[in-house]
């Protein structure tokens, strides 16, 4: 078995390796990591997305929004079973080295690093513009050159998105600082942005207009799924609460609560928003809107409201960043301590008990990429990285009910296999909804990841000493 990729390492081994000196602090309760989640989910899906899902399902996107929470929930019991039983950073990647062997678990991490990195980056754009716009009522006009990626608005001379720069190089400071401080910054915002979300829905109900739902499917079933597809991304993040089990007081019990509980909250708030969305502006004039939360507001004549929206917005998007960025350097901590890639990677700080250099690195990495690159198109491969990962976490847990059935389980996924392999069905429809391009991009990084571990880390690997 030792040069077979098919290698794994013993769940014994891998939470052996938690107490040596590349350890984290423990920090985190349920409540920490409920609004670690929700800090994750609640972002640019909602606040930007569900204009186009709105253009493509119709009212029918709550239905959307449906499909997209039903994968996802299949997925996150999945995810709970195993982040109670195995917690050890490094999430799914970490999962999949137990279960299935050492190359699925690369191919896993590097999946991870078009959700977690191209999250960070895409979402980064995003607070630009909001941000942008925010100054803009202040009367602040940044030079039209630092306000996006080269190439990123037609027709205008840009050269770097200095406001996307900064904030990731911002949140990589926090990150690098310390869990506690990310975590004290992460719940306020978190709480913050929740509320304006319940205070759009106590504004904005009141102006629902029945008619506006009918019809109901304008796009048949074809579009909401479409849309489902696309607005997967606003449940993107429950899954990095699993990365944070080395840093979790109580993991078996925590873990699953944090990941079930902030899903469940934000599917309530996603339907109910985009029922009422549709419900106040018909939905074809949602096309081209990318502020389509504050223009329902502003068409109702809420205009105040919508100011508070647009903080709600850059607030919550701030929260992604971190906590996606988070996962990101956790998964890179694992995959360094385990040898598949370089050891500085896996460095703990002395005193802020961070790895420290996969936050600068990865953040640094981030920053430039929203900042230099157009991100449009790219921001699907999140959702192909991320559905592969819950493809593969769910048939993990299959195989490791088979394969180990006394393990000590704090959490039991129900109706093994039923639920898991509904996970499976579901997000392999969502990512043959993406498109073909996409797909063929997300096969193009696969074959670099492929080449990266054959040439080095299965033979730099832990698991060959
Ligand atoms: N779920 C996150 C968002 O919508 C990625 O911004």
């Amino acid at each position: 078995m030792k040069g077979s990729v098919f290698r794994k390492k013993s769940i014994q081994d891998l939470i052996a390796a938690t107490n040596g000196e590349k350890s984290l602090q423990r920090e985190l309760g349920a409540f920490d990591l409920t609004l670690l989640g929700i800090g994750a989910i609640i972002g640019t899906g909602i606040f930007v997305l569900t204009g186009t899902g709105a253009v493509t399902a119709g009212p029918g996107l709550t239905v959307s929004f449906v499909v997209a929470a039903l994968a996802c929930l299949f997925a996150a019991l999945s995810y709970a079973e195993f982040a109670s039983s195995v917690p050890v950073s490094g999430s799914v990647y970490t999962f999949t080295y137990a279960t299935m062997g050492e190359l699925l678990a690369f191919i896993i991490g590097w999946d991870l690093i078009l959700e977690y990195m191209l999250a960070v980056s895409a979402v980064s754009v995003g607070w630009s513009g909001y941000f942008q716009s925010f100054l803009s009522g202040l009367g602040i006009h940044l030079p039209v050159a630092l306000t996006a990626a080269p190439g990123a608005v037609k027709g205008t001379f840009t050269i770097f998105n200095l406001p996307a720069f900064v904030i990731v190089l911002a949140i990589t400071y926090l990150l690098y600082l310390g869990i506690r401080e990310s975590k004290r910054v992460n719940n306020i915002m978190v709480i913050l942005k929740v509320l304006v979300v319940l205070l759009f829905i106590a504004v904005a109900a009141v102006y629902v207009k029945p008619d506006n739902w009918q019809p109901f499917m304008p796009m048949g079933f074809g579009g909401v799924f479409s849309a489902a597809a696309l607005v997967f991304f606003a449940f993107i993040g429950f899954d990095a609460v699993s990365s944070a089990a080395e840093e979790t007081k109580n993991p078996g019990k925590d873990l699953p609560k944090g990941i079930i509980f902030s899903l469940l909250a934000c599917t309530i708030l996603y339907v109910t928003v985009s029922a009422i969305m549709t419900g106040v502006v018909p939905f074809a004039q949602f096309a081209g809107v990318d502020h389509p939360v504050s223009l329902v507001l502003q068409s109702a004549g809420q205009n105040w409201v919508a100011g508070i929206i647009d903080i709600g917005a850059v607030l919550g998007m701030t929260t992604v960043m971190l906590v996606m960025l988070y996962g990101q350097t956790r998964v890179m901590f694992a995959m360094s301590r385990d040898g598949l890639v370089p050891g500085s990677l896996s460095k703990v700080h002395p005193k802020h008990k961070t790895p420290y250099v996969a936050t600068w690195f990865f953040g640094i990495m981030s920053a430039l990429l929203g900042s230099l690159v157009p991100l449009d198109e790219l921001a699907k491969l999140v959702n192909i990285g991320t559905l592969s990962a819950f493809v593969l976490i769910s048939v993990a847990v299959i195989v490791l009910r088979k394969k180990q059935p006394d393990l000590p389980r704090a959490f039991k996924c129900p109706g093994v296999p039923v639920i898991p392999g509904l996970a499976i069905l579901f997000c392999l429809f969502l990512i043959f909804n993406l498109g073909w391009v996409t797909i063929v991009r997300f096969l193009v990084w696969l074959l670099i990841g492929l080449a990266i571990y054959f040439l080095y880390s299965r033979k730099h690997s832990k698991l060959n000493q």
